[in-house]
């Protein structure tokens, strides 16, 4: 996943500025940075939920939503973008699930209509990742009959139901009451071990970053102030602004 010069305005507001940085197949990248500072945004861009003002975006070295001809930026079809879509999941901070189906309708949904999966098929996958999460006793429930972080662990089967190549996470255990944030950053943890799915990670989960990923971005001002491992970040960060974040977060 690449960002080229990507901007990103809301009216005059720019919130993404000349943004440029590499997620490579297989990375798990955290992107911690200041509330408001376009983290959500980034994550969007990628999920097509919006669309950025400037810049290209390639997903395995293909334009996502726009393409550079004859020194033109050119907006791309919607089939094109369907197609990249489709290898992208992401995890919503608030569940998103659909309220008016079942768990398991939640989770076949785009597998059926989007991959084109028979029911059948779907039903037997979906009944496979509700096991992982530990929740197979709760397909027919409706999300709102569901706490928090039960409605969560569905949102990440729904997400890996369509055998994502990229998984989206946004600050996915904030909405949770902290003796169930365990639970569902074990799942994530057995994820990021039991698969090579590339991974873009917005947490204030500290020790879950340092678990799971091996580069950490430190975002602010719309562009990438600071780049590194997770054992340098966390202990030993170059950038003021960076160590200023940090210690107000860990403080927290
Ligand atoms: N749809 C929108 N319309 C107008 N402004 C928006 C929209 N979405 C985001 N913004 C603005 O863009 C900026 C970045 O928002 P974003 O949600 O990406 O921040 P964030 O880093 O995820 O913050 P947080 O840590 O609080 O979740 C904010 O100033 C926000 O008000
Ligand atoms: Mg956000």
């Amino acid at each position: 996943m690449r960002f080229q010069d990507v901007e990103k305005r809301f009216g005059d507001h720019v919130v993404l500025k000349n943004l440029d940085f590499t997620v490579n197949k297989g990375d798990r990248v955290t992107l911690i940075g200041p509330s408001g500072s376009g983290k959500t945004t980034i994550l969007r861009l990628v999920m097509t939920l919006e669309e950025a003002t400037g810049g290209y975006i390639f997903i395995d070295g293909q334009p996502l939503t726009h393409e550079e001809r004859g020194g033109k930026r050119v907006e791309l079809k919607e089939r094109h973008k369907n197609e990249i879509r489709k290898r992208i999941g992401m995890v919503f901070q608030q569940f998103n699930l659909f309220p008016n189906m079942t768990v398991i309708e939640n989770i076949i949904e785009a597998p059926v209509h989007v991959l084109g999966l028979s029911k059948k098929a779907a039903k037997e996958k979906a009944m496979g990742l509700l096991e992982q999460v530990g929740l197979a006793d709760k397909a027919d429930a409706h999300p709102l009959e569901l706490s928090g972080g039960q409605q969560q662990r569905v949102a990440i089967a729904r997400a890996l139901a369509m055998d994502p190549e990229i998984l989206l996470l946004d600050e996915v255990t904030s909405a949770l009451d902290p003796e169930i944030v365990g639970d569902v950053l074990g799942i994530l943890r057995d994820v990021a071990e039991t698969t090579d799915i590339t991974m873009l990670i917005v947490t204030h989960e500290m020790q879950f970053a340092r678990d799971v990923s091996n580069r950490v971005l430190m975002f602010d001002g719309g562009h990438i102030v600071e780049e590194a491992s997770p054992e340098v970040m966390f202990t030993d960060p170059k950038e003021e602004r960076t160590r200023a974040f940090l210690s107000a977060v860990l403080d927290h």
